[in-house]
């Protein structure tokens, strides 16, 4: 079996719609396995076309997207993509949901069963593995769509606002979960997201957008989420004058204020 890739980079990326208006403009970006990268920015600021690129969905105008030296050129397994949508098929269970893309691997029934029930297990799902989707909470369903995303063992796993149609509590429950399997599964999280302040929490590395066209204006890194996974409190955490500070920079980048460094 090959080895595994190691990281997913975009190098000097600019992306066009036709001969429309540019939507990125030269964004570089390393996504090394063991690393949790959230890019946060005002809506239009082509976070979603990004992660598209990384994806393999689209392809850059000009600049490349490689795992490790080899250039994407289309969807992946060693990618899986949670989108902000969960994108599941309501009338079929829970087991099939998340087995569905290993059948469509080729991979034995057996076999597709027991990794579908263990990643559901992983999500706390076990006990609703017969259940028709339609049948469960959003937050139930997003973590469906986790455990579906997971059972390919990517490398990379590159979400979508996964997490914007949950109450506060169930987001907050989600991060906890989100980081724990981001550590058991050592892939890469590229997280778009709305949340500024779960970006500060979950991420190794916060990635600010500017509109028009997309480019980086900053970036920060933050060990929260590892301290979290090492046992600190989430609710101290998030009241550190540090996490504080930092969520105010990050307003500050996304609403085109100089931020203030230090
Ligand atoms: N398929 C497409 N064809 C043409 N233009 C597009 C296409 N997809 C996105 N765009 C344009 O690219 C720009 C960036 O869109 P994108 O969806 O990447 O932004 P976003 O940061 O994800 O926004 P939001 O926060 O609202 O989800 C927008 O101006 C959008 O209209
Ligand atoms: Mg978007």
């Amino acid at each position: 079996m090959a080895s595994r890739a190691g990281s997913l980079a975009l190098s000097h990326v600019s992306l066009h719609y036709g001969a429309g208006l540019a939507v990125l403009h030269d964004v570089s970006l390393t996504l090394a396995r063991g690393e949790f990268i959230s890019v946060i920015g005002r809506s239009g600021s082509g976070k979603t076309s990004l992660l598209n690129l990384a994806g393999g969905f689209v392809a850059p105008s000009s600049g490349q997207v490689s795992v490790d030296d080899r250039p994407v050129t289309g969807p992946g397994p060693d990618r899986a993509v949670v989108f902000q949508d969960d994108a599941l098929y309501p009338w079929r269970s829970v087991r099939e949901n998340v087995a569905l893309p290993l059948k469509l691997r080729g991979m034995a029934p057996a076999a597709r069963a027991e990794r579908a029930r263990a990643w559901l297990a992983e999500v706390g799902l076990q006990d609703h593995g017969d259940k028709p989707i339609w049948q469960l909470s959003g937050g139930q369903r997003q973590r469906v769509g986790l455990a579906r995303a997971l059972a390919s063992e990517p490398e990379f796993l590159l979400m979508d606002e996964p997490l914007g149609a949950l109450d506060a509590m169930t987001r907050d429950q989600m991060h906890e979960l989100l980081l724990r399997l981001w550590q058991d599964s050592h892939a890469g999280a590229l997280l778009i997201t709305h949340s500024v302040e779960e970006a500060v929490f979950l991420s190794t590395s916060v990635i600010v957008l500017a509109p028009a066209p997309g480019h980086i204006v900053h970036r920060e890194d933050f060990d929260f989420g590892r301290r979290f996974l090492c046992g600190e409190d989430p609710r101290a955490l998030k009241s550190e004058p540090a996490f504080i500070a930092a969520r105010e920079r990050l307003l500050a980048a996304i609403h085109g204020k100089e931020p203030v460094h230090g």
